[in-house]
């Protein structure tokens, strides 16, 4: 984009999307779009689409309401500095691609789903070192990774031109989240796509214990043969107690019940049973009440430690323990004991308050003086934290924020990040073609939005939202009847603005 343009008008349909749509490199925060089918401005939440049964919903009401979604693209000021490489091309446009950098393996579907969008995608298997990231993320406006892959303040502050972090995992602990916000850099991540997963696992371990299958497969595998019955156990008729009935634990409670278990569970929320289940009012009514006991809270300061050994003591005698949730909630050393006194009959663990940084041998004293103990023990299922970990669950994470990166990247849309507050605005629409839609992220300080507004009061604001998490605060505002030869000086007015983080114009 050498000079002043015309401002598109719309013969770009939503069911024809365009082959190429200018993008910028942002090394000092306009914006990067990419040519992707708008109906993702109409999708419902992320989270909800990517739910059993709500991709397909998803799709078809993306489809639907595509008709009437107008592409938006990129401004891009004549002043842009010429990406690195760009400057031997025959157009030195000051363009390019929105690269896309993805490491530790992400699931391939996301990745061509991300090159669907016309994003120029690189996809390591490995994770990259601090020094690594330095030397080749500046080169990138957005970076997929998974938990080993730190993102640590020196790794933002060398690229100026990164917007955007998925995580296409459940935590983001790898991720400055807070120095990310600073630096306008939004961070999204997929906290509830493996629900299903851990929830079948359970159901697993509940027969898996009750039935002792794992120390009958052990003494096979020696060559023992001892066929028993005593201490082995149907499941019907037997009640599971849920610790925490999110979306977890309320979908083992449907499972639960159609093998015909009783089913009870504590939250600290009052929430509405599915089936038959029945809310309890405290810890150790449902402690003294369960056959089965199965942890599903986030970990937090009030559930840390809160499975000890009064917890298991108040738990009937021959009862099952699991905790899939987190390794810090439960003290192992009382899980231990009570294992080993015969007060529990059973349990599984997929989950240690210290867990080895990588696979192959370290399931060791070093994690803790209680795991050589957890060890020799029969009738105890431990699993390498694998509880969300299936092929559907990575495909799940992978379209769930896959999807959100080009949500936020093509519209604006913050709604899921962790880091941010979350925003969104209803699609400009085929029928506005002189829209603009301006995305401002800035210092949450007074007196922002009366800078704005009297920057964009030349025009109809068609409709703004904004919003604030701590010091960060982000603004959408669609406006209408602007000219292209306006657009720059929209930009360098908001972008000059005393609390300007970044400032991206989409039209
Ligand atoms: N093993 C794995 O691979 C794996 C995979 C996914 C999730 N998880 C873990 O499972 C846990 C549950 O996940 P989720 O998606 O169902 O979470 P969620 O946020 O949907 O639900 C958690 C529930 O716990 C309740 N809660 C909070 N504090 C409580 C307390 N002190 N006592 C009782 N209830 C309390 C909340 O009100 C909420 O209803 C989390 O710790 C998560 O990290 C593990």
């Amino acid at each position: 984009m050498s000079g002043p343009q015309k401002i598109r008008r719309s013969s770009v349909s939503a069911s024809e999307p365009p082959k190429t749509i200018p993008i910028p490199t942002n090394p000092s925060g306009i914006a990067s779009m990419a040519g992707q089918s708008p109906s993702a401005q109409f999708s419902t939440s992320p989270r909800l689409a990517t739910s059993p049964g709500g991709t397909a919903l998803g799709r078809s009401f993306q489809q639907a309401a595509a008709a009437n979604a107008r592409q938006l693209t990129a401004f891009l000021p004549p002043t842009y500095p010429i990406p690195e490489g760009d400057e031997g091309t025959a157009t030195p446009t000051r363009q390019g691609k929105v690269r896309i950098l993805l490491l530790e393996n992400i699931n391939i579907d996301a990745a061509n789903f991300l090159k669907a969008q016309g994003y120029e995608v690189d996809h390591f298997t490995k994770a990259f070192s601090e020094d690594e990231l330095i030397a080749k993320l500046p080169a990138y406006h957005a970076i997929g990774i998974r938990s080993k892959t730190k993102i640590t303040p020196k790794v933002i502050d060398a690229c100026p031109q990164l917007l955007v972090i998925g995580c296409f995992c459940i935590g983001t602990n790898q991720v400055d989240l807070q120095h990310a916000a600073r630096h306008g850099i939004a961070v999204f991540n997929s906290p509830f796509s493996n629900s299903r997963s851990v929830a079948e696992l359970v159901i697993g371990e509940i027969i898996s214990l009750s039935r002792q299958l794992v120390d009958r497969t052990s003494e096979m595998r020696a060559g023992i043969w001892n066929k028993v019955s005593k201490g082995c156990w149907e499941i019907r008729g037997k009640t599971l107690g849920i610790v925490g009935y999110g979306h977890i634990g309320s979908q083992l409670s449907v499972l639960a019940e159609s093998f015909g278990m009783n089913v009870i569970y504590y939250d600290v929320m009052p929430i509405m049973p599915l089936g038959t289940a029945n809310q309890v009012a405290t810890l150790d009514e449902m402690l003294a009440n369960s056959d089965f006991v199965t942890l599903h809270v986030p970990e937090i300061p009030d559930t840390i430690g809160m499975m000890g050994p009064e917890q298991f003591a108040q738990m009937k005698d021959g009862a099952y323990f699991i905790n899939n949730a987190r390794g810090k909630v439960v003290d192992l050393g009382a899980l231990a004991d009570a294992l080993e006194s015969g007060k529990l009959a059973g349990a599984a663990v997929d989950v240690f308050p210290k867990e080895p940084g990588s696979n192959g041998p370290g399931f060791n004293e070093t994690l803790g003086d209680f795991i050589p103990r957890l060890r020799k023990l029969p009738n105890l299922i431990m699993t390498p934290h694998v509880g969300g970990s299936t092929e559907e669950a990575q495909r799940a994470i992978g379209n769930e924020v896959a999807t959100a990166l080009t949500r936020y990247l093509n519209y604006g849309t913050s709604i899921g990040s962790v880091n941010f507050p979350e925003v969104d605005l209803r699609a400009i629409t085929a029928d506005d073609e002189a829209h603009i839609r301006v995305c401002h992220v800035h210092r949450n300080e007074p007196g922002v939005l009366r800078a704005i507004n009297a920057i964009l009061g030349g025009h109809n604001i068609e409709k703004q939202f904004s919003d604030s998490k701590g010091d960060i605060a982000y603004l959408m505002a669609d406006i209408s009847g602007v000219q292209y030869e306006e657009v720059k000086d929209i930009y360098e007015a908001i972008k000059g603005t005393r609390a300007n983080i970044l400032t991206r114009l989409l039209y």
